[in-house]
């Protein structure tokens, strides 16, 4: 007999999140080339609720990490715990039902190109013998969630890669999953239809409460998704934290490597001031605000404007402009070196008026550049 109790549940609603534990979990891959440590000693634990960022390079082992979340992969060592639940204990009905409590995103989609959106979402359902109204009343609340009403009977190769990861979004919430793994989720789309796609999984964070842990190789996804991240390097977290405390004063070279790549978006002459790292006392930390109009609220703009009056804190660039009514940019500002450690920039960007907005950090400005 299916358990149908956990379909119930109505797209929209919050209902509880897990909180994912590694305990000193390492895997070691053997094959004929040679063996592979694809995991070292990997212990720290993602919060229920939170959009956890795991970033790397190539072949540092994040696939490997993600996939012992839902047992793809048994670690050779260590525990993985779903909330108190160590799934490597489970018999296989067990695995099976705990599975769902975990749904999984992929870089190519892994849809089925001769079934229709609404099919495609439907399988898991239908594969678990859910009688088919029911199936019917789950595919359309989901893809009104994800925005695909009017692409319900169309075939994927009619779909936009965009399009696509909202099919893959969609199926992978059909059992009200606790947890929503992401593996490159965005890598194959291009930058807007990336934050498009990042701004989805956020308002699924926030609605529906369930924890997604991103994977990527690329620093915008965690900058503008995740609140906490973890670098990862040939198997090991070299570094770990909030994401503007990550971004701000990174420690691994790994960490810095990465971040080079973050500020192609600011103007051209501007960029080649900042560096990832200080290099003099005096250079400026620079952070940037983004109003995204997505806190349900407004920004509180004279606020902002009131936080700006810090002494010495600078407006180095900015945009807001009002679209659909909600005030949307962003705000780079530069804290100078002798500031830096008396301003608490976490306590500063929770007052009010900052609330609703993303703070992250670029790097820091180069002292020589400040005042040209
Ligand atoms: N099935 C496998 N057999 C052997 N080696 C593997 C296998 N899967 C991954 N690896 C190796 O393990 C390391 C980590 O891989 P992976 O977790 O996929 O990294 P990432 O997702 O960060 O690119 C890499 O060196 C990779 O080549
Ligand atoms: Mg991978």
């Amino acid at each position: 007999m299916t358990d149908l109790s956990d379909l119930t549940y109505v797209v929209g609603a919050r209902r509880d999140s897990a909180g994912i534990r590694f305990e000193h979990v390492s895997h070691r891959y053997r094959s004929a080339q040679g063996d592979v440590d694809a995991l070292i000693d990997i212990d720290f634990e993602i919060a229920a609720g939170e959009i956890f960022g795991i970033i790397g390079r190539s072949g540092a082992g994040k696939s490997t990490l993600v996939r012992t979340i839902n047992r793809l992969e048994k670690p050779g060592a260590g525990r993985v715990l779903l909330n108190a639940t160590d799934l490597s204990q489970l018999g296989e009905r067990a695995l099976a039902q705990a599975r769902r409590r975990i749904g999984m995103i992929f870089q190519h989609f892994n849809l089925l190109s001769s079934s229709t959106v609404a099919e495609n979402i439907g399988l898991p359902l239908r594969i678990a013998g859910i009688p088919a109204a029911q199936i019917k009343s789950k595919v359309d609340s989901l893809l009104e969630l994800v925005g695909l009403s009017d692409k319900r009977d169309v075939y994927p190769a009619r779909l936009s890669g965009g399009q696509k990861q909202r099919v893959g979004i969609a199926r992978a919430l059909v059992h009200d999953p606790e947890v929503l793994l992401c593996d490159e989720a965005t890598s194959a789309l291009d930058p807007e239809t990336t934050e498009s796609i990042l701004q989805l999984l956020r308002d699924i964070n926030r609605r529906l409460g369930l924890t997604v842990v991103l994977i990527t190789h690329e620093m915008e996804v965690i900058r503008s998704a995740c609140d906490r991240v973890a670098v990862m390097e040939r198997g090991r977290i070299v570094e770990i934290g909030e994401v503007w405390r990550v971004f701000g004063s990174p420690q691994a070279d790994a960490t810095r490597a990465l971040l080079q790549t973050v500020t192609h978006d600011l103007p051209p002459a501007f960029r080649e001031q900042i560096g990832s790292a200080r290099r003099s006392p005096k250079d400026a930390l620079l952070l940037e605000v983004l109003v995204d109009g997505q806190g349900g609220s407004d920004p509180d703009l004279v606020a902002l404007v009131g936080a700006l009056s810090e002494p010495e804190i600078r407006l180095v660039h900015g945009v807001i402009e009002q679209v659909q009514g909600r005030a949307q940019g962003r705000l780079v500002l530069a804290v100078p070196g002798s500031r830096e450690t008396t301003l608490n920039v976490g306590a500063w960007t929770a007052l009010p008026g900052w609330r609703g907005q993303r703070v992250r950090h670029l790097g820091y400005l180069n002292a020589g550049a400040q005042h040209a």
